[in-house]
């Protein structure tokens, strides 16, 4: 591993913060096929958690971390993503003229988060592929990147408003990790790191989806990036790696010889709704959480716990 270490590039504070980051792009050209057959007409992005679409969980983090354009990088099959973002005038009035106010202003909200954007992704080439294709909306300008399937419940601190804070310090990119059980390393992109201070790291080296027991560290790159402009040369010069498609952490890693990349252990919790027991754990644990559903839930899954005749 050592071999593959670059001169590590001094991480240096700037004198005034970096422009704050406004743009994300949503990586959600994916098949889904651990999602079947429920995502065989649906987009797995759109599957319920608890009353909204997996992916709107992520558009809501961004915007409560400060960011106002979100570009949605789509496929086949996924017009109802860009739908369920827009305005839908004929509902809208049916919902008036009932008088449904809830129902309105969860349609209505669904719509003002954020101003969407999308680009296609004809041809499934990975997703260093599908960010690259971002390029002509984003320009030169530092942006975010959420994966939609990772839910990322940071309370009252969004996990991407966690890493856009340490992108305002040392306006570098950010990627956020979690550790994670040494059996589970191969599933992820894993870093080697040095310590900067208290859950955050640079990093030295990285590798995607490493074979079990050649990962250089537990830490694993979960779904929520920060990322200079950089990235597009380097996604350019990329060439196919894990699994034939053109990998993030590998763009990524060509960076880290020309500037410094960091890596926050945030704090919150993720749920990977890409895998179904990840899905099913988001919908129980956001639903007993939820201050309305919650109690009811509680009720419901004792009783379902309970003594059976
Ligand atoms: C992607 C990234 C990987 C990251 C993971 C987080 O992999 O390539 O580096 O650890 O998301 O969920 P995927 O899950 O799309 O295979």
């Amino acid at each position: 591993m050592v071999g593959d270490h670059v001169a590590l590039i001094d991480l240096v504070p700037l004198d005034a913060p970096a422009p704050a980051v406004k743009v994300a792009v949503f990586p959600s050209a994916g098949l889904g096929t651990r999602m079947l057959p429920a995502s065989k007409a649906i987009p797995k992005e759109m599957l319920t958690v608890v009353d909204r679409p997996v992916i709107q969980y992520g558009v809501e983090e961004a915007a409560a971390s400060g960011i106002d354009q979100v570009v949605l990088v789509t496929a086949a099959g996924k017009g109802a993503i860009e739908d369920h973002f827009d305005a839908n005038h004929g509902l809208e009035a049916a919902l008036e003229a009932k008088g449904n106010a809830a129902g309105l202003d969860a349609v209505r909200r669904a719509a003002s988060l954020a101003s969407i954007v999308s680009v296609r992704q004809a041809r499934a080439l990975g997703l260093g592929h599908a960010i690259l294709l971002a390029e002509a909306v984003v320009g030169p300008q530092a942006f975010a990147v959420f994966l939609p399937d990772d839910i990322m419940d940071g309370g009252d601190d969004p996990v991407m408003a966690q890493l856009l804070r340490v992108h305002a310090r040392f306006g570098c990119s950010v990627i956020a990790v979690e550790r994670v059980p040494d059996d589970q390393t191969s599933r992820y992109g894993i870093l080697d790191v040095i310590p900067v201070s208290d859950r955050l790291f640079q990093i030295r080296h990285m590798v995607e989806k490493p074979a079990l027991g050649t990962a250089p560290s537990n830490l694993a790159i979960m779904g929520r990036y920060v990322l200079t402009p950089r990235i597009f040369e380097a996604l350019r010069a990329t060439r196919p790696g894990a699994g034939g498609e053109i990998q993030l952490t590998d763009g990524i890693r060509a960076l880290l010889d020309r500037e410094p990349v960091l890596a926050l252990e945030y704090v919150g919790r993720r749920y990977d709704c890409g895998t179904l027991l990840g899905f099913l754990r988001a919908n129980v644990e956001l639903a007993l959480r939820d201050p309305e559903l919650g109690p009811s839930v509680r009720a419901m899954v004792n009783d379902a716990l309970g003594p059976r005749d």
